[in-house]
């Protein structure tokens, strides 16, 4: 198997595909803004800004239409992208996320403000109010709110809700949430942002909840309980009920870390777990790109009880059709106006789209992909049966050399080293929209690696457009702009 990802650079000049402003540098007069330094007391007050931030030139790159598309064509070749291979993160399910979302989205106009009075933006809040209804539908949750940014954010609102709850009742004294040793990282840094000390809870044997483990830690302090179902080895949390019920009987909250749901869709639902609040990750159960960190959407959903504490505005019907409200206890806005307008459009698209017999679908695909590359690999894969990804373990050898070596087979790695229940993790989630042959080509790539020996493995990658890198170097001499590579 050979793969060579494309290095675009003249053989005489050892730079990597240069700067735009590298390739052409016309100095560009600027009209108007420019004229606040010197004499004209008058520009100044055209330009309300300090001498020292104006300009009166800009030296601007000029390009053919061409140039320019080659130039970003090349970049894109440079890099690796869910557009030109599989990638299999495990947890942060990174989904290919369908063109006519991107269509739909194009025609949602994005120019209408959201102050607009509500008479002239009907069309845009009925598309809020049903998408609420969509993931209330899914998450088995009575009322949803369609603010926070990022599955992140989801749950640091998540536990303002739970805390102006508990508060609403005279519970203030609830200083504790426990959270799973296998929980994502953003749990602990949630509840720890909501004022919570963070009690964190060992796994069982079978990489599931342990039930001593839970008695013991709960307690009237307890505030609430964070778990994600499939936990994060892909392991349905078999006693949920249970769960619910030992968290509900101190008077606790059950808190669902939505970004395993694609494993469950049309086919099980939090809410009739036992769950009372949840955040849906959009961009991994349904459609809309990751976005490093963002613009994303992580809506929540939470039980009756719990609606009149969400996040304002929230969207239902009036006379007129549609209408923004407050929740009568709402613990304020998280975010700007209703959300993340367009990236909201996209999951609407992709669940009217899909609808429930493609909904349950997907999560059919996810689990049998998840299955069908467990069996292909020769890695030891530990914690089973499992549902949308598994975790396998690199053994004696480093999981991040594995990664970095899967990359010169032309595929993304999985996510590494985490969760810690299993030594040197392969996290890996190939994720609903593969097919056989992709699957197999993501096997090959692990059974390729799994008998390399150490020297190989950290030298790699050595067949990428950016090779192995002096991670020393990257941390401690850390270059923030760009500047073209010596070879
Ligand atoms: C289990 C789990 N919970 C929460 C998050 C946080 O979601 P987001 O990246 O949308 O902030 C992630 C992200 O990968 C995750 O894997």
């Amino acid at each position: 198997m050979t793969f060579d990802q494309a290095r675009w650079r003249r053989d005489d000049e050892p730079v990597y595909e240069p700067l735009l402003s590298d390739k052409d540098e016309t100095t560009v007069a600027l009209s108007g803004a420019s004229t606040a330094s010197g004499d004209d007391a008058d520009s100044t007050a055209d330009v309300p800004l300090p001498d020292d931030l104006t300009r009166d030139e800009l030296t601007l790159p000029e390009l053919s239409e061409p140039e320019l598309a080659r130039h970003y064509t090349r970049l894109s070749q440079m890099t690796y992208a869910i557009d030109t291979g599989p990638y299999p993160l495990g947890s942060c399910t990174m989904k290919y996320n369908p063109k006519f979302t991107e269509d739909v989205a194009a025609l949602a106009d994005a120019s209408i403000h959201p102050d607009r009075p509500e008479r002239r933006k009907q069309g845009t809040l009925e598309l809020q109010y049903r998408l609420q209804d969509y993931l209330a539908r899914i998450g088995g949750m009575h009322a949803v709110s369609l603010q926070p940014p990022a599955g992140a954010a989801g749950e640091f609102t998540g536990i303002l809700v739970a805390q102006a709850y508990h508060e609403s009742n005279g519970d203030e004294h609830r200083s504790e949430v426990i959270v799973p040793e296998s929980a994502h990282g953003t749990n602990f840094a949630s509840a720890a942002l909501g004022g919570y000390d963070v009690v964190e809870l060992p796994g069982g044997e079978d990489g599931r909840i342990d039930l001593d483990a839970l008695d013991a830690a709960l307690s009237e302090d307890t505030a609430a309980l964070m778990l994600t179902n499939p936990n994060t080895l892909g392991l349905f949390e078999r006693d949920i009920e249970e769960i619910a019920e030992m968290v509900h009987d101190v008077g606790g909250l059950l808190y669902y870390d939505g970004a395993n749901l694609n494993a469950l869709l049309g086919r099980a639902r939090p809410g009739d777990m036992g769950f009372d609040i949840m955040h849906y990750n959009v961009h991994k159960t349904f459609a809309t790109p990751h976005g490093g960190g963002g613009p994303g959407a992580g809506p929540v959903g939470v039980v009756d009880d719990l609606a009149e504490f969400l996040p304002t505005p929230r969207i239902r019907r009036s006379e007129m059709g549609y209408e923004e409200f407050d929740p009568d206890n709402s613990i304020g806005k998280v975010h700007g106006f209703s959300g993340n307008w367009l990236v909201l459009v996209k999951a609407y698209a992709y669940i009217a789209r899909l609808g429930d017999k493609g909904l349950t679908d997907a999560s059919a695909k996810a689990v049998l992909n998840a299955n069908y590359l467990a069996e292909q690999i020769e890695y030891e894969v530990p914690y089973g049966p499992f549902h949308h990804e598994f975790v396998a373990s690199a053994g004696e050898q480093d999981a991040a050399d594995v990664a970095k070596r899967m990359l010169d087979y032309g595929v993304h790695p999985p996510t590494t080293k985490w969760p810690e229940i299993v030594g040197e993790a392969l996290m890996t989630e190939p994720t609903e929209i593969e097919n056989r042959d992709t699957l197999d080509s993501l096997a090959r790539a692990f059974n390729a690696v799994v008998d390399e020996d150490d020297e190989t493995l950290e030298a790699a990658p050595s067949r990428t457009a950016a090779r192995l890198i002096d991670q020393t170097s990257a941390a401690r001499n850390l270059r923030l702009s760009w500047q073209a590579l010596e070879e």
